[in-house]
């Protein structure tokens, strides 16, 4: 791998890291993560999540080789107080792939193939490499992330999609909702470097769950 940025946390670091998350992957069962629906994932990619006591902070979650223009999203993940980095604090990605495409075996949003999971660091960070997903086939549907959140003392609960602020799908009204999140806002502002990165923060602040529980 030939990203790591990060001067508090190594090259080395990252690839031990990495290589145990990936004698891990198949605890995830990739072929089994189920999507029932959006924003539910498989009972069985949960608890590997849950189970797993070696999940990175940081992750890379297509290959090399993906068709689409690459991303890294980065953020801190807040206690409630919006101000208090936490640590251990699980994060669940998932995406399509350029086309809009949740799978490439069958089209529907099961078995999706690009996901990853991470925990965050004592300072509360996570990041991850991927692609920029496409919007649904034949859709007006912004370009999205979906996301789990949990942890310790956070029973899981899913959060808003990551969306893109330059995504010509992105409507006045998810605007508006999204700019009350202020700091927290879930439609990020990319920037594309001279590397053909696109990169993106989004910090979250968790919450107890109240809604989109799933019961984890
Ligand atoms: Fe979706």
């Amino acid at each position: 791998m030939t990203y790591d940025s990060d001067s508090k946390h190594d090259r080395r670091s990252f690839l031990r890291q990495a290589s145990v998350f990936a004698l891990g992957l198949p605890l995830l069962e990739l072929s089994s993560f189920g999507l029932l629906g959006c924003n539910q994932a498989s009972s069985s990619s949960r608890a590997a999540l849950g189970e797993s006591g070696m999940v990175p902070w940081k992750t890379t979650i297509v290959a090399e080789s993906e068709p689409g223009e690459p991303l890294i999203i980065s953020g801190t993940i807040y206690a409630p107080d919006g101000r208090t980095p936490l640590e251990g604090i699980n994060l669940l990605v998932y995406q399509t792939d350029k086309t809009g495409v949740y799978s490439t075996t069958g089209g529907d949003n099961r078995n999706t193939r690009i996901h990853g999971a991470m925990r965050t660091t004592a300072d509360g960070r996570y990041e991850f490499r991927t692609i920029r997903p496409g919007s649904y086939p034949g859709s007006r549907n912004p370009q999205h992330i979906h996301a789990y959140v949990s942890g310790p003392e956070y029973p899981e609960y899913w959060i808003d999609e990551y969306h893109f602020n330059d995504d010509p799908f992105i409507t006045d009204e998810m605007r508006r909702k999204f700019a009350a999140q202020g700091a927290f806002s879930s439609i990020l502002t990319l920037k594309r470097e001279s590397d053909g990165v696109w990169r993106g923060v989004r910090d979250i602040k968790v919450e107890k769950c109240s809604r989109n529980c799933t019961g984890r």
